[in-house]
């Protein structure tokens, strides 16, 4: 039996554009589930005139009748995620959908400053992370020392927990020459019973709700947040985030089996970005660097910080594509390229005199790469994005789709999906029903 459900992954270093296809294509999903990574994630939705922007909560969460679900594979700072619920609920958006998983971990004070502190440790090897605690969330998750959105609802276990962690915490942020955290036992279950308060009733066993809902036909949408690049097995290690984001993350994250997954999309951005520190072998510097950031708008939702940009790289597709099993891509932010002359493609990376189109794990070897471009020609843009949108995929310039077309033949994956502009509006979909 063909399930009806859709993962969306990031097939770069994040920044893709997936809220936007996400949000497009949770349109007609049921069920719309974040599997990994926290507030670190940041997505930009725009829906008519409002803007929606969204760090923890699932773009689906502003579609009313959607259920949006909090995976066990995220991590969750339930401050930042009241501020996002109070977002949605004043611009007149419904949180009835929410469910959060009793099995997710939380992230308290004491991860952001330590996340702090060891970026300082670590001195000019620093990862650039966002600094919002999610390494030293996932660090107790593996060390079998987190607390879980489901312990919020056991007073007893959650006194244990804060008795034992906080002191433990203290004396490493005092090893770390951290930031004072100035919390302490009481005050930290006195803020913990609040959350109770606020969210208790959107905690449940989501990987029975996911399950059951795939098991009775409903459509369910898996959110990928980072990108394919950032895992911590696959991406560019250490230059990663913590948790798993490519396929294989989905079944962990969300709590399904393998076999369960039907289709998944990788938002690929027509050019490259990416955030903080490690290797990009594509990296445009300078004065061509500055113009493509500001044509693409490339700064952080959730630092602000100005994106490292550059050409496309297919060798960093096509890892991407092996490690999550891309059935289309939703190719992104086409129209930032208009109006260029020429676009170098990279097909393969020349490292040492040898040519590869396998990305190494090796972040001396990337240093070390050279890209090996094919130049493709550029097109000239248009005045009237929804004119073109209308005429479909044969009304874009001759070139872009030569561009495209390069792309889905040395991928050997369709693009199903072309984002000419920051509205859904601006999407031209060349599949059209996604659940069969
Ligand atoms: P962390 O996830 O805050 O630990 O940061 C680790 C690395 O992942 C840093 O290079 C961040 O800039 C990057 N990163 C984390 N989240 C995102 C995201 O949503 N988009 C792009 N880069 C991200």
């Amino acid at each position: 039996m063909i399930l009806p459900n859709l993962a969306i992954i990031g097939a770069q270093w994040g920044d893709e554009g997936k809220g936007k296809i996400t949000d497009y294509l949770d349109e007609t999903a049921d069920l719309v589930v974040r599997f990994q990574g926290g507030n670190n994630a940041g997505h930009t939705i725009t829906v008519g005139e409002r803007v929606f922007k969204l760090h923890s909560l699932p773009s689906g969460v502003v579609r009313k009748g959607n259920l949006a679900v909090i995976g066990n594979g995220v991590v969750m700072n339930v401050d930042d995620l009241l501020e996002e619920m109070e977002q949605v609920l004043s611009a007149g958006g419904s949180l009835e959908g929410l469910r959060i998983s009793d099995r997710a971990h939380l992230i308290f004070n004491y991860h952001k400053k330590l996340d702090g502190a060891e970026e300082k440790y670590r001195g000019s090897d620093a990862v650039g992370t966002t600094k919002k605690g999610i390494g030293p969330a996932y660090q107790d998750k593996i060390a079998r020392i987190g607390v879980r959105a489901g312990d919020l609802l056991d007073d007893e276990l959650l006194k244990e927990k804060v008795d034992f962690i906080l002191p433990y915490k203290k004396d490493l942020m005092s090893m770390l020459d951290a930031e004072v955290c100035g919390c302490e036992c009481g005050m930290l279950l006195d803020k913990m019973r609040k959350w109770r308060e606020k969210i208790g009733g959107y905690i449940c066993d989501t990987s029975v709700l996911i399950n059951e809902a795939l098991d009775n036909g409903k459509k369910v949408l898996f959110e990928g947040a980072q990108g394919a690049m950032l895992d911590i097995d696959h991406g560019t290690y250490p230059y990663v985030t913590s948790s798993a984001t490519c396929g294989g993350g989905i079944c962990t994250g969300a709590g399904i089996a393998p076999k369960r997954i039907e289709k998944v999309v990788g938002c690929l951005k027509a050019y490259t970005t990416r955030v903080g520190e490690g290797p990009f072998v594509t990296e445009l510097h300078g004065k061509e660097a500055d113009a493509l950031q500001k044509k693409g708008g490339e700064f952080g939702v959730t630092t602000g910080r100005g994106r490292r940009c550059g050409w496309l790289d297919l060798v960093v597709a096509e890892h991407a594509s092996r490690m999550c099993g891309f059935t289309s891509f939703a190719i992104t932010k086409l129209d930032v390229l208009n109006d260029y002359d020429e676009l170098p493609v990279c097909v393969a990376y020349k490292i040492d005199g040898k040519e590869t189109k396998y990305f190494p794990a090796s972040i001396s070897k990337l240093e070390r790469a050279e890209p090996v471009y094919k130049t493709m020609k550029g097109w000239k843009g248009w005045n009237d994005t929804a004119s073109v949108v209308k005429g479909g995929y044969g009304a874009l310039p001759k070139e872009m789709r030569t561009y495209i077309e390069f792309i889905e033949n040395h991928m050997n994956v369709p693009a199903d999906i072309i984002s000419i502009g920051p509205d859904r509006a601006d999407t031209i979909d060349r599949k059209k029903n996604w659940w069969v």
